[in-house]
């Protein structure tokens, strides 16, 4: 009998703060209507000074296990996918794991930069179709603005922070058709954040801040998300037409719309967060997920495509049905 991952509770939780383009004006040389014309960004949520990936984390994790309705000591296995974790160790999965209060399960992190819900979504479905696991939570939780230096008007525009959190379980039911992971590690000049206190002596002047030359990273962008969609188009012998709903990584209005297109799909069957989100890297498709189907627009039975390109670069789609 084939195993299948099916999602049955989804969750997500945004900072209270919220910054928008004319407060990072007054910070940076910059204007609203640069900053939206260029992103399709108008604002982001900031985490509290209490805040961090595991705390939000918890709160996105408990609204997808009430959604579920199962007992949270049924829960296997915890993937959380961040950049921003923290501590250096234990992971931000095992921290989720005590403050879930569970006492029995694995948990690890994922590193795959913006890419990071896709590869835990892949990893977990690997588990649940091996028969390992039986119900995986899968978390994306960043802390973005605490990596952003907020005098770099390249950058600072673009990051958000927040936390998005899916439930799979085994089913003899459809539900992940297929996942698709891919790194290249030749890029690393074209965005990075350094991790000055354990570099190597010659890099510890660094500071810990993201750093990007956003026109190549778009423009590599751009070409891998439309390959990364004939990949998953083909693998699952689907046409673009079968697919209901894009959930993509939230990094540009323009790279997201470039994919719709090559997927012959309107925007309205792309949900959006990036407007009043920013990039929230590795929870961005999970918050966007779970804003669909909350909303009520991404019903059971329909075919998500969800795509991500991130640091690495590491890029990667994932296609459910709901
Ligand atoms: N406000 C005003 N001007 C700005 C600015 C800002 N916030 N940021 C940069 N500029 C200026 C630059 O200094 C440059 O000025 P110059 O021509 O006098 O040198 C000019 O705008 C053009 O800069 P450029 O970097 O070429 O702009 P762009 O059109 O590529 O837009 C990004 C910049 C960052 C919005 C865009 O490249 C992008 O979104 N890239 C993808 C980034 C991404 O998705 N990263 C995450 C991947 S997961």
């Amino acid at each position: 009998m084939t195993i299948w991952s099916n999602v049955i509770g989804t969750g997500g939780y945004l900072p209270e703060t919220i910054r928008t383009n004319d407060d990072i004006s007054t910070m940076v040389d910059t204007s609203d209507s640069w900053i939206y014309e260029r992103t399709g960004i108008k604002s982001r949520r900031i985490a509290g000074p209490r805040e961090t990936a595991s705390s939000m984390a918890e709160i996105a994790a408990r609204e997808a296990i009430d959604m579920a309705g199962i007992d949270v000591q049924a829960i296997d296995l915890i993937i959380v996918a961040t950049g921003t974790p923290d501590r250096v160790y234990p992971s931000t999965a095992c921290l989720l794991q005590q403050r879930l209060g569970i006492q029995q399960c694995v948990g690890f992190d994922v590193q795959a930069a913006c890419s990071g819900s896709i590869f835990a979504l892949s990893i977990a479905d690997q588990y649940i179709r091996t028969g390992f696991s039986k119900n995986v939570l899968v978390v994306g939780s960043e802390v973005c603005s605490r990596i952003v230096d907020w005098t770099d008007r390249s950058t600072c525009i673009l990051f958000g922070d927040g936390a998005g959190a899916v439930l799979l379980s085994a089913s003899d039911q459809p539900g992940i058709l297929s996942t698709h992971i891919h790194s290249d590690g030749g890029y690393e000049d074209l965005l990075y954040c350094p991790n000055p206190q354990v570099a190597s002596f010659d890099k510890q002047d660094e500071l810990g801040y993201i750093s990007m030359r956003g026109n190549e990273v778009f423009k590599v962008a751009v070409n891998t998300l439309g390959r990364i969609v004939d990949e998953t188009l083909e693998a699952s012998g689907l046409h673009k037409s079968d697919i209901d709903w894009l959930v993509p990584h939230q990094a540009n209005t323009r790279i997201i719309a470039a994919t719709a297109k090559k997927l012959g799909m309107s925007m309205d069957q792309v949900i959006l967060t990036l407007e009043t989100q920013g990039n929230t890297s590795s929870a961005s498709i999970l918050l966007a997920f779970n804003e669909g189907v909350r909303d009520g627009r991404i019903k059971k039975g329909q075919m998500v495509l969800m795509e991500a390109f991130g640091a690495g670069f590491t890029w990667g789609s994932a296609l459910i049905k709901y």
